[in-house]
């Protein structure tokens, strides 16, 4: 039950809080418009626990996940070296530009579903000379219409050294998934050779150094196939526990680095992959062979709230909801997990999550699984990356899927046209969590109710979010998953004191606006610092319908 505001203010007091007090007017901006007809929600509130410390949140929780999919690295990422668009080596400029900004601490490739078709020697050496492969998406029907091209038959221009130097160029760590369906452990070996052993020591380092690169790349993340349940070979657990401890444990080359090996986790929530997984690791001593367990959730929404833009409010909340369900995933993989790994030596890796819309391509046809971005998704990898944060003790690594022009869509991009799309503003201002200290924050709100897709009763949180300390900064992310109302929130720091706050606000004019290539701004943060006001009681905040919101606090 939400606290009455004069409690609420009470017990702020009695727990030493000390705060700027200014009632602070709504940002205007964009949505000053809209606000002047809407109705008004009161008693939320924030509690935020400065000493009440969760863990530090991996930097690797703001991953990134490219994949030989449709329009991601032929078109997207890749544009060739002889291209008339703006690159540096072959790599789009304009992505590289923009991704730096955001900081994006590891990336994962070549697949999903992909890697398990992948041979890694494909893509090395002499571009020229590297063959030409059917792709594993090439008899998908969204790509029915299209005839040849990349996205069908990959020429293998971008392989490991490209992967390498475009990681090296936004500042990311690079994961990479192996191939256990249709490779032996041995090529897996020698992957690990080829990026890791100083140059001049093997066959496969020299191949590595021809190509430009003496230095090794030092890749310490590794997953050891992907979804081992389904397109990474329709393995029942205990198979998929053999072959994941024959590619580890004892064969795999390390130089000195602590390899870090994903197994396949469950599909949602599974439980009885997660056990099954968990039994057969541990009867062959093999749970210590696991760093983390890749978990994949994607959220989607039927009928009319599948398409990317056109939704109606159900959609909207059908969507939010299940994106929502990061929360219960992570918990019960967690719970199921810890009965074949009580200490939990094995992290989770979502190294999958997104929402998924029933979609078309906007930019090509060979983009498959591409769609627009809307706030709506920006909601959704806020809610997610609150959920990751206040996860932290137990997720760390995530990657969006997938980075351009495919799913939860980072950025957009044909041939000379590029955009970021809302997801990337959520991504920048979420940076501010990154290797900060998740604290405590406590969410009340009036919850919001819907009629569902079978008509039943629904209801998802007012409000929700995540707080992270940095030296003396605090940060404060938050959702507004209301369509149509504004939530006035009283927010209590304990345990600290505030000078001042600055508050980053992403919302949109409507809920159905996007960013194109000829109008990339359309929705765009705004930010304002916040008055200082009186010390010693609690700051009020309206947090826009809508929205995903930053506040950070600077602390005395
Ligand atoms: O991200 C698209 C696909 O979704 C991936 O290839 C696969 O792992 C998942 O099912």
């Amino acid at each position: 039950m939400p606290q009455s505001r004069r409690d609420f203010l009470r017990s702020a007091m009695a727990g030493g809080a000390a705060l700027v007090l200014p009632r602070v007017t709504p940002l205007v901006g964009a949505l000053g418009a809209r606000r002047a007809g809407r109705s008004r929600l009161a008693d939320s509130h924030i509690d935020i626990r400065l000493d009440d410390p969760i863990g530090t949140i991996a930097p690797e929780i703001y991953g990134h996940f490219t994949e030989h999919l449709g329009g991601v690295i032929y078109d997207g990422v890749w544009v060739g070296e002889n291209s008339k668009i703006p690159n540096v080596g072959g790599i789009r400029k304009a992505l590289v530009d923009a991704l730096r900004l955001i900081r994006p601490s590891v990336i994962r490739w070549p697949g999903g579903c992909f890697a398990d078709s992948y041979d890694w020697r494909d893509g090395v050496g002499p571009r020229d000379k590297r063959p030409t492969r059917t792709n594993f998406w090439a008899d998908d029907a969204g790509l029915r219409s299209v005839q040849g091209g990349p996205a069908k038959y990959d020429p293998n221009a971008f392989g490991t050294s490209e992967f390498m130097r475009f990681c090296r160029l936004v500042g990311a760590q690079p994961y990479l998934a192996a191939n256990v369906r249709s490779l032996p452990a041995r090529a897996f070996d020698e992957w690990i050779e080829y990026c890791n052993a100083p140059a001049g020591d093997t066959t496969w380092s020299d191949v590595r150094a021809a190509a430009g690169d003496a230095a090794p790349y030092g890749v310490r993340y590794w997953g050891v196939g992907n979804e081992a349940w389904g397109c990474g070979g329709n393995f029942t657990p205990e198979e998929y526990a053999e072959e994941f401890r024959r590619f580890t444990t004892a064969g795999a080359p390390d130089y000195g680095l602590g390899l870090r090996f994903v197994a396949s986790g469950p599909s949602g929530a599974d439980r009885a992959w997660t056990r099954g997984l968990f039994d057969a690791l541990r009867a062959r001593y093999a749970v210590n062979s696991v760093w983390g367990l890749s978990v994949h959730h994607y959220c989607s929404a039927p009928d009319a709230g599948a398409h990317a833009v056109n939704f109606d409010e159900r959609g909207w909340y059908d969507l939010l909801a299940s994106a929502n369900r990061m929360e219960s995933v992570i918990d019960t993989v967690w719970t199921v997990a810890a009965e074949g790994d009580p200490r939990h030596h094995v992290k989770l890796v979502v190294d999958e999550w997104g929402a998924w819309h029933a979609s078309h391509p906007i930019a090509d046809a060979s983009h498959l699984f591409e769609s627009q971005s809307t706030i709506r998704d920006a909601v959704v990898a806020g809610l997610t990356l609150d959920t990751f944060n206040r996860n932290c003790d137990k997720v760390a690594m995530a990657n969006v899927a997938q980075m351009i022009n495919c799913i939860q869509s980072v950025f957009l991009a044909h041939d000379d046209g590029f955009t970021v799309t809302p997801v990337y503003h959520v991504f920048a201002m979420y940076a501010a969590h990154q290797g900060a200290r998740a604290v405590r924050a406590e969410f009340s709100a009036p919850p919001h109710s819907w009629t569902d897709k079978d008509n039943g009763a629904a209801t998802l949180w007012g409000l929700n979010g995540s707080a992270s300390v940095r030296g003396n900064t605090l940060t404060l992310t938050v959702t507004n998953p209301s369509m149509t109302e504004a939530r006035e929130t009283e927010i209590a720091v304990r345990g600290g004191a505030v000078r001042s706050v600055r508050a980053t606000t992403l919302a949109a004019h409507s809920v159905h606006d996007v960013n194109t290539f000829a109008h990339p701004d359309t929705v765009a943060p705004t930010s304002a610092e916040l008055p200082a006001g009186a010390v010693g009681g609690s700051l009020v905040y309206e947090f826009p319908p809508a929205s995903v919101t930053k506040l950070e606090f600077a602390l005395g």
